[in-house]
């Protein structure tokens, strides 16, 4: 399935319609540096297809999506308009990201220009500490005031974390999930999901559920392949949308970790030489056909319109069996976002790394 293979877009008086000044700059240039994007005439442009998974909802998701963490400001609003204009198709954001407001302006000016609601995928995040039933509804309609939507294409449970210490998860996931179903019914949210949730969680919080999870989003790359999360997914009908793609070297130098930086990893550079590509693409098309190009999407996040239009690439070329499987044979394997700075507590409900993920820690050499 494809969408946004055609993307009808009315010109209309820009200064006129992009409100605020910094907006109309920024759409002005976005514009102007993506010569796809028309500027006279009315027909409609053709535009790099993206190509779409159906979700157990009936909705199809784009399997590349833009991330957005770390980008606010300026440079969150910049991100969508170059993103949009370039071809893609599926944004990705959390309240946590503190950044929806900016993206909303990014949006508004968008739509505004004539560009179709429908042919854009946004997913937006719960945050921890909105958890209880009467807080989701509330936390979602306050994401949507940000963003300038009527409605999310896909809202997530962030984490199965809450504020709340103890030996037991509170409120429970089943009341959050209570709010979430709620939200879906009303329309506010077209298909809801989890994120960094482990298959003995899923079984035990979703089993007895009206709507079942449409997506888990969970860390997948090539150093973290989560097999064994992505199996169990794949046999629930629950899609995978795989986040720090390209092991998320930005994130990582702000938490002082020591992990490797897969785009500079000497085999995703030799196999980039030989295929005329960028390491990004490389990792990119490495995570779509772990999930046979159909159970995984990726959110590469880039704020750079030059670095976005290479990620964006990735959709255009595959990887030879042998590559793949030279990649899909990495030995050491470590979960980067592990769930340290309070999602992994002493006062509980997660006392360990185990209590977490619900799996031993990898043993590296
Ligand atoms: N559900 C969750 O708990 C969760 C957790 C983490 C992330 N996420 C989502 O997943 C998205 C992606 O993960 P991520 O942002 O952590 O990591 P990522 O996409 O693996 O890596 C992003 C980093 O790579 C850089 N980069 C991107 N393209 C590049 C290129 N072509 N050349 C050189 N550098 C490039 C970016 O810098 P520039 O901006 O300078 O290009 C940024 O520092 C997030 O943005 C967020 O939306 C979700």
């Amino acid at each position: 399935m494809y969408i946004g293979s055609i993307s009808t877009v009315r010109p209309r008086n820009r200064v006129v319609l992009a409100s605020a000044a910094s907006v109309a700059a920024v759409l002005l240039i976005g514009l102007a540096a993506f010569s796809f994007w028309p500027t006279h005439q009315a027909e409609p442009v053709s535009i790099t297809p993206t190509p779409t998974a159906k979700l157990n909802s009936g909705h199809h998701i784009p399997l590349l999506g833009l991330g957005t963490s770390g980008a606010t400001g300026q440079a969150a609003t910049d991100a969508i308009v170059s993103a949009v204009a370039m071809g893609y198709r599926h944004i990705d954001t959390a309240a946590m990201y503190g950044n929806e407001a900016d993206i909303g302006k990014a949006l508004s000016a968008i739509f505004k220009e004539g560009f179709k609601r429908e042919d854009l995928w946004v997913t937006t995040k719960l945050r921890t500490e909105d958890h209880a039933q009467r807080d989701v509804e509330p936390a979602l309609r306050a994401s949507l005031e940000r963003l300038q939507l009527d409605y999310v294409d896909l809202f997530l449970v962030h984490w199965p974390v809450t504020n709340h210490p103890g030996p037991t998860l509170d409120p429970p996931m089943q009341e959050t999930w209570a709010g979430m179903e709620g939200v879906a019914k009303k329309g506010l949210a077209r298909s809801i999901g989890i994120s960094n949730q482990s298959p003995e969680k899923i079984e035990k919080w979703f089993s007895n559920v009206t709507i079942y999870p449409a997506v888990n989003q969970i860390e997948m790359h090539p150093d973290w392949r989560n097999d064994r999360v992505l199996e169990f997914c794949k046999s629930k009908g629950i899609h995978v949308t795989a986040y720090a793609p390209m092991s998320s070297p930005g994130t990582m130098s702000k938490t002082g970790q020591h992990v490797p930086n897969l785009q500079e990893d000497p085999t995703i550079l030799e196999i980039a030489s030989n295929t005329n590509s960028t390491p990004q693409q490389v990792l990119l098309r490495w995570g779509l056909q772990h999930g046979d190009n159909e159970h995984v999407s990726v959110i590469p996040k880039s704020a750079n319109p030059d670095h976005q239009k290479g990620n964006f690439g990735a959709l255009q070329g595959t990887l030879s069996e042998d590559d793949f499987a030279t990649i899909s044979g990495f030995k050491f394997q470590q979960r980067f976002f592990i769930g340290a700075g309070g999602f992994i507590n002493k006062d509980g409900p997660w006392y360990t790394y185990k209590d977490l993920w619900d799996e031993d820690p990898p043993e590296n050499p």
